[in-house]
């Protein structure tokens, strides 16, 4: 029989071996903890929109493989229309229109009219009626997503600043900017390596913590980098380990053309507020 004494040592170590396992357990789970909040605080319409619209298989109809469009004999354009290709106004004319598609696989007018029906039944695609599979939530995040990357209305930023919000859209497409940080700047694409595993875009909370104001933007824009955040030896670190860097523009983007991004930038975030 063990003594009272022997017993409380043994207690007390096995209540030192449960904290050590939970700090370990800690440890572990730190990186995955990180990550879930980063990519929390990435979130918004569009990029839900576009994780939805991916889970829920448009772009096997709307991006396909081969990037060239679908035929649709006997359709009103003869194709199916390519997200992002800027012709979406061929189809619908405002994001009422969108939502229109995405609910009843067509627009009202098109609904109602009885030739638009007999053209809708003739042709071999026809885009799906989401309304009675999804959520009126859902719905919402995949019209923010379409008309997002299709153009369809300018974000709502100041409209005195439209034509400069204009410009820097379509400068952040023409130079790639929003291949790599999401339509309209909705983040969230694939970054293996880096602190949170994805390219940050400029709508979410993460945009304030790397770019604090103009000044910062146009570091990161010209020299691909932040002094500031450059300072912090993990977040060199996770420079040095990422897949995709931020590139350095120099002087290849002209001070006007800052202008029209920053414009462009501000626009999306105060359509999007972070959370
Ligand atoms: C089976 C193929 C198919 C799938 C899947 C599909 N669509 Fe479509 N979609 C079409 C076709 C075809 C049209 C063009 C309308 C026509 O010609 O009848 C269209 C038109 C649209 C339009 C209006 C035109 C435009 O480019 O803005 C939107 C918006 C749209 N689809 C969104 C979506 C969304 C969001 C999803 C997924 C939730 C989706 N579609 C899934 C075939 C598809
Ligand atoms: C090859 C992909 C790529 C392209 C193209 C690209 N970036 Fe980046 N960008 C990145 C990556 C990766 C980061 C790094 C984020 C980090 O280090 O945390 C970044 C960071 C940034 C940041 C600061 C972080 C944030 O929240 O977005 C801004 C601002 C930025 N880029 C703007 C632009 C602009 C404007 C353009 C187009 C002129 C552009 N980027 C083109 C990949 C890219």
């Amino acid at each position: 029989m063990p003594g009272a004494k022997e017993r409380n040592t043994t207690r007390r170590s096995r209540s030192w071996l449960i904290v050590a396992i939970g700090l370990v357990a800690v440890f572990l789970a730190l990186p995955w903890l990180v990550r879930a909040l980063l990519w929390r605080w990435e979130q918004s319409p569009v990029l839900r929109g576009r994780q939805l619209a991916a889970a829920q298989g448009c772009f096997t109809c709307h991006l396909p493989d081969g990037g060239t469009e679908i035929p649709n004999p006997g359709s009103r354009w003869g194709t199916v229309p390519r997200f992002r290709a800027g012709n979406a106004m061929m189809y619908a004319s405002n994001r009422d229109e969108v939502e229109q598609f995405i609910r009843f696989g067509a627009p009202r007018v098109w609904l109602d009219d009885s030739a638009a029906r007999a053209r809708l039944a003739s042709q071999p695609l026809r885009m799906p009626a989401y309304g009675d599979r999804l959520s009126d939530q859902q719905i919402a995040d995949l019209v923010a997503y379409a008309t997002a990357a299709e153009g369809v209305d300018l974000p709502a930023g100041d409209p005195a600043d439209a034509e400069r919000i204009a410009a820097g859209r379509s400068l952040a497409r023409a130079r790639g900017c929003t291949s790599c940080h999401g339509v309209e700047g909705s983040g969230g694409l694939p970054n293996p390596g880096s602190l949170g595993g994805f390219i940050p875009g400029f709508r979410g909370r993460n945009f304030r913590d790397l770019v604090r104001d103009r000044a910062e933007f146009d570091e990161w824009v010209r020299t691909g980098t932040s002094s500031r955040l450059a300072k912090n030896p993990l977040v060199r670190m996770f420079w040095r380990r990422q897949t995709i860097a931020m590139p350095a523009y120099r002087e290849a983007l002209e001070d006007q053309e800052l202008d029209q991004l920053w414009a462009w930038i501000t626009a999306v975030r105060t359509e999007s507020p972070a959370p």
